[in-house]
């Protein structure tokens, strides 16, 4: 087996707290073992354009643990295969055999992407086409398939159960319904989580289409027992039974669709159904800012710690991943073009149901 002596290491998609805790893990690991790490900045980016990389050392890494964000730099709009123009309209360009021919013009014996589904399915492009890759899951979505979390997921739903907390005290002050809008695109274990965690009353979630009747129904009886307040959770993703998705924006080249808007609507459906003021609240994108909890600066750490020894055994195509308690790997095309979900019968969602939230169904 060839020994790695450089590797590459780039962060890709939205940024999730706790890419900074892989990066330090990568790097501390892979100096321990012999093996030079370069940072390659923006993505993919790194092995497009000329001067955007630096050798990262021990020292380049001290302190990153508890920062969000990430040091390399991120985008999602960095695809090689179809790298979009300036305009809205102005196509794609395929830069893949740049990417493959700078990755050995710099010497690198192997490269760790860490990223979330678009950006592993990039990766799994370049292991077809013959690069060293092995990946690591990043995403506060929780949507990966192949590993039970994510770093960053922790830290959406403590900062969601946080804004929730704070919601319930304003909601109760004036008798309102308060809707409150998270992200997670097509699954909804965010709102789930957080919903449970900050005893939300109706939890919307895109796995099951909503009847925003039997959500007002719902919320009005909690009148009945002199609850005059409620709080609602809607995942970016809900949808009402029979409608469609909320963009802001839809897919065009090279841009994925942003969701979005569900929120508002919700609480002007619900103003309508119950008779109640109603208010709603983004979170947005204070859900990816800020430090990572400790537990996904546990995961994270482990993650990056593991894609090092992967490397080290030459085990490539391949993509750490949480199966508790332990740190394994999996092929990278087995998780590929998924989309892990909430199932029905989780009993996360079956004990809310016990407790009387409602879903909307
Ligand atoms: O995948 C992470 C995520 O934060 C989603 O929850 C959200 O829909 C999307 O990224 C937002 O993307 P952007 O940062 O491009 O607005």
């Amino acid at each position: 087996m060839h020994r790695v002596k450089r590797l590459g290491v780039l962060t890709g998609g939205g940024d999730a707290p706790g890419l900074n805790a892989v990066i330090r893990a990568v790097v501390k690991s892979a100096a321990n073992a012999g093996i030079e790490c370069i940072g390659l900045e923006d993505s993919f980016d790194g092995l497009i354009e000329p001067g955007h990389s630096r050798v990262l050392t021990p020292r380049d890494v001290t302190g990153i643990l508890r920062l969000g964000g990430t040091i390399l730099g991120t985008t999602n709009r960095g695809n090689p295969f179809a790298y979009p123009g300036d305009g809205h309209d102005s196509g794609v360009q395929d830069y893949s055999d740049r990417v493959i021919q700078m990755f050995h013009q710099m010497a690198l014996g192997a490269l760790i992407v860490i990223g979330g589904d678009g950006t592993l399915a990039i990766a799994h492009e370049f292991w077809r086409k013959g690069i060293p890759i092995v990946g690591v899951p990043k995403t506060i979505d929780n949507d990966i398939v192949g590993t039970t979390s994510c770093f960053g997921f922790d830290t959406a739903v403590q900062f969601a159960t946080d804004a929730i907390d704070r919601l319930h005290t304003t909601a109760e002050a004036h008798r309102r319904i308060l809707v409150v809008e998270v992200m997670g695109r097509y699954a909804g274990w965010i709102a789930l989580y957080a919903g449970v965690a900050g005893g939300a009353d109706a939890i919307l979630i895109p796995e099951i289409p909503f009847d925003i009747k039997l959500v007002g129904e719902r919320l009005r009886e909690r009148d009945k027992y002199g609850a005059k307040f409620s709080i609602v959770v809607v995942a970016e993703g809900a949808y009402p039974k029979g409608g469609k998705l909320s963009l802001i924006e839809s897919a065009h080249a090279g841009h994925v669709e942003r969701l979005g808007g569900i929120g508002a609507q919700v609480c002007e459906a619900l103003a309508r159904e119950t008779g109640k003021e109603t208010r709603t609240v983004v979170l947005g994108h204070l859900q990816r800012g800020g430090a990572p909890t400790s537990f996904d600066r546990v995961l994270a750490t482990r993650f990056g710690g593991k894609a090092v020894e992967l490397v080290q055994k030459g085990e490539f195509g391949r993509m750490v991943a949480n199966v508790p308690p332990d740190i394994v790997s999996r092929p990278i095309e087995e998780v590929v073009g998924k989309t892990k979900t909430v199932p029905l019968d989780l009993d996360l969602l079956l004990t809310g149901r016990a407790l009387g939230v409602t879903f909307g169904d």
